[in-house]
């Protein structure tokens, strides 16, 4: 799982060096495949109930599970990369929220809001820690900066399966819920909305955009419950 999490990293840097203002959804995808090419590693999202791509990629309004398509990325717009590989059958699944450009105050909020949400999360990813103690330390740093939590989705565990049990919500009440133990391995994947948390689903079947069309970021990290505390296995920089 380390290796397959250093292959989703490396799928991240590529796709953010490709998300410049005039570059298609569809090249971030090409940018993913390209890194699963070059380190013989398989694609965890091509196929996966028939989803047509490496990568999800979600510009602004678009919560998750954008299809990569014609749609072109705009300066100061913000776009969701979430993908994922498998080596030696073992998978990582990672999600980062990149600007285009240059992109105005409130958008590098909602930004760093995430991020912060996620690194407050992965702090529980602990032995005796729980489900509860990461949902609300999600909830807590988005709600707090005026933002929300979406709920329809949640995070999971991951290993010889993309998903695995449990979910994961990005909320929840302190020290209730499955208490993690040494050797877990789980992916935490915050959707924090600018605006309301309503979201809907398009009649793709796949694409999740916000009902106000506020924009929306995705962070996400496979992280294994480690010696030493948490063992972020998708770290990018
Ligand atoms: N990215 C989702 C997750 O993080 C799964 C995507 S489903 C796919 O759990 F079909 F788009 F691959
Ligand atoms: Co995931």
């Amino acid at each position: 799982m380390r290796r397959a999490g250093r292959v989703v990293a490396e799928m991240h840097l590529a796709a953010a060096r490709a998300a410049v203002p005039g570059a298609s959804t569809l090249d971030l995808d090409t940018a993913c495949r390209e890194v699963l090419e070059r380190r013989g590693a398989k694609s965890n999202f091509l196929g996966y109930h028939g989803y047509p791509a490496v990568a999800c990629v979600s510009p602004n309004e678009v919560v998750v599970h954008g299809i990569p398509d014609g749609r072109v990325l705009e300066d100061g717009d913000i776009v969701s990369v979430d993908c994922g590989a498998i080596v030696d059958g073992w998978h990582a699944d990672a999600a980062v929220t990149i600007p285009v450009g240059s992109v105005d105050a409130a958008s590098q909020r909602l930004i760093s809001v995430g991020q912060a949400a996620l690194a407050a999360a992965i702090e529980h990813v602990r032995a005796g820690h729980t489900l509860g103690d990461i949902g609300h330390a999600v909830s807590e740093i988005a709600e707090a900066a005026g933002f929300s939590v979406v709920r329809e989705y949640t995070g999971h565990g991951i290993g010889t399966q993309m998903h695995e049990d449990p979910a994961i919500p990005n909320f929840g009440r302190p020290g209730k819920g499955l208490k993690l133990r040494h050797g877990h391995v789980v992916a935490i994947e915050p959707m924090i909305n600018a605006g309301s948390a309503a979201v809907r689903e398009l009649s793709d079947g796949w694409t999740v955009v916000t009902v106000d069309g506020a924009r929306s970021v995705h962070f996400e990290h496979t992280i294994a419950v480690g010696d030493a505390g948490p063992e972020v296995l998708t770290l990018r920089w």
